[in-house]
């Protein structure tokens, strides 16, 4: 009770702060200019778009620094148990382990969730592009019901109340006032900068190492069209219609063939048929790390993913061209699929546990 009461009496504080600019006589109210901060990008060699971030929302040490920890934060949700990194796991490529994660009071989501790393380069968000932009997302799990379940008033209520948070809101902006926009603009910050390039693969691109030749056939399996049977041509993987280029991904909605009954799927954004089933094709980078699979993560292994695309894929009306024509399946022998397999796992960036910016404050 008396925590309850001190937590009632903190949200009354922090409101009243926000009214009032300044809550102490040590507090200065205005900051210095915060320091640029400079993204980890791509070396122009891997080919990775060149592509600027928000003009309005520059990026700086002190604005990323909040947003990361905003990020890690359960004061984000309703009872104080759940933050972003609790379903978005840095050692995973920030995704999760199980099917579906836990938000508030152990309440399950309905899909899997996506790791984040590269957002500079998606251009819609979740599996069904609901969401424009990244600060638009950044507020969805936050109030989401079986997430975080906050209110944006009591999150900003929360943070108002709590001086550290209005030193770092002071940092970041130049000024303690704690907006919505501010939150959005820190936690956009933080997503943009997680940025991951350093695969094995990249290496061997930049001469640093060497695929070994499984990877290297999974690889060349992963690149190359499908051939009809009598063809005369090698088998093809027909992988890199939709996850090709040095994203690993086409950054567009497709049905790669999981269901016959179909989800709506993208067919929320745009309101057409001829987009139900389609979901994000998402980057294969760091796959070895991210499972399970899919929007709803129904495969556990890799293995079972090169399989459906080998032999499980179901027509229906909105079904990849591309993948409507490999009408008997692929045809893939044991080999192939270890191969493939293993070039996904070269797609590993092992950096990303290690990186001090990434994990865990
Ligand atoms: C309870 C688990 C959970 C929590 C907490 C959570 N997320 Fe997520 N996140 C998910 C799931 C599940 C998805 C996919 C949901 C969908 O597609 O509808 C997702 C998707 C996303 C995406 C979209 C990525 C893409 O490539 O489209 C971003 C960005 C993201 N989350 C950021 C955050 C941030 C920031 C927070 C904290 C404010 C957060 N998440 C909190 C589970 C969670
Ligand atoms: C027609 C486009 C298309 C083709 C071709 C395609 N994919 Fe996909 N892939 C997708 C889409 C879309 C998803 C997500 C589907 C969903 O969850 O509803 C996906 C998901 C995946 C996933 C799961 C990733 C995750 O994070 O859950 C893997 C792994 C994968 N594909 C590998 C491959 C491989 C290997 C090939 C070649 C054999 C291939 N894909 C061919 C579009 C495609």
């Amino acid at each position: 009770m008396l925590v309850l009461r001190s937590r009632i009496f903190g949200i009354w504080l922090g409101a009243l702060c926000g009214l009032l600019v300044s809550c102490g006589p040590d507090e200065p109210t205005s900051y210095p200019k915060p320091t640029t901060f400079v993204p980890d990008s791509p070396p122009p060699g891997l080919g990775f778009p060149n592509l600027p971030w928000p003009q309005d929302n520059p990026p700086s040490v002190e604005g990323v620094a909040l947003g990361k920890r905003l990020f890690f934060d359960k004061t984000l949700s309703l009872d104080y148990t759940v933050s972003c990194a609790s379903c978005h796991h840095p050692n995973r490529a920030f995704s999760d382990t199980v099917v579906y994660s836990k938000g508030i009071g152990g309440a399950l989501g309905k899909f899997n969730a996506m790791p984040l790393f590269n957002l500079l380069w998606a251009n819609r968000f979740f599996w069904d592009g609901r969401s424009p932009n990244l600060r638009d997302q950044v507020l969805q799990p936050i109030q989401d019901p079986v997430e975080m379940h906050l209110s944006l008033g009591q999150a900003l209520g929360r943070l108002s109340g709590d001086q550290a948070y209005r030193v770092a809101f002071g940092k970041a902006f130049g000024d303690e006032s704690i907006t919505i926009q501010r939150l959005q603009w820190a936690l956009e910050q933080y997503l943009l900068s997680l940025t991951s390039y350093r695969s094995r693969f990249d290496l061997s691109r930049m001469g640093l190492a060497n695929l070994t030749p499984s990877e290297q056939r999974g690889f060349d399996l992963f690149m190359r069209e499908y051939s009809a049977p009598g063809s005369g041509r090698p088998v093809g993987a027909d992988c890199f219609h939709c996850h090709g280029t040095a994203l690993f991904t086409n950054r567009s909605f497709e049905n790669n063939g999981l269901d016959s009954v179909l989800k709506p799927g993208f067919q929320v954004v745009t309101g057409l048929a001829s987009d139900r089933g389609k979901f994000k094709t998402p980057s294969l980078r760091n796959v070895g790390l991210t499972a399970p699979y899919m929007h709803d993560g129904r495969f556990a292994t890799l293995e079972e993913v090169v399989e459906h695309y080998n032999s499980g894929v179901q027509s229906s009306s909105t079904l990849n061209a591309n993948l409507r024509v490999q009408n008997g399946g692929l045809r893939l022998s044991p080999q192939d699929k270890a191969d493939l397999v293993a070039f996904l796992q070269s797609l590993t960036d092992t950096t990303l546990a290690l990186n001090p910016h990434f994990v865990a404050p």
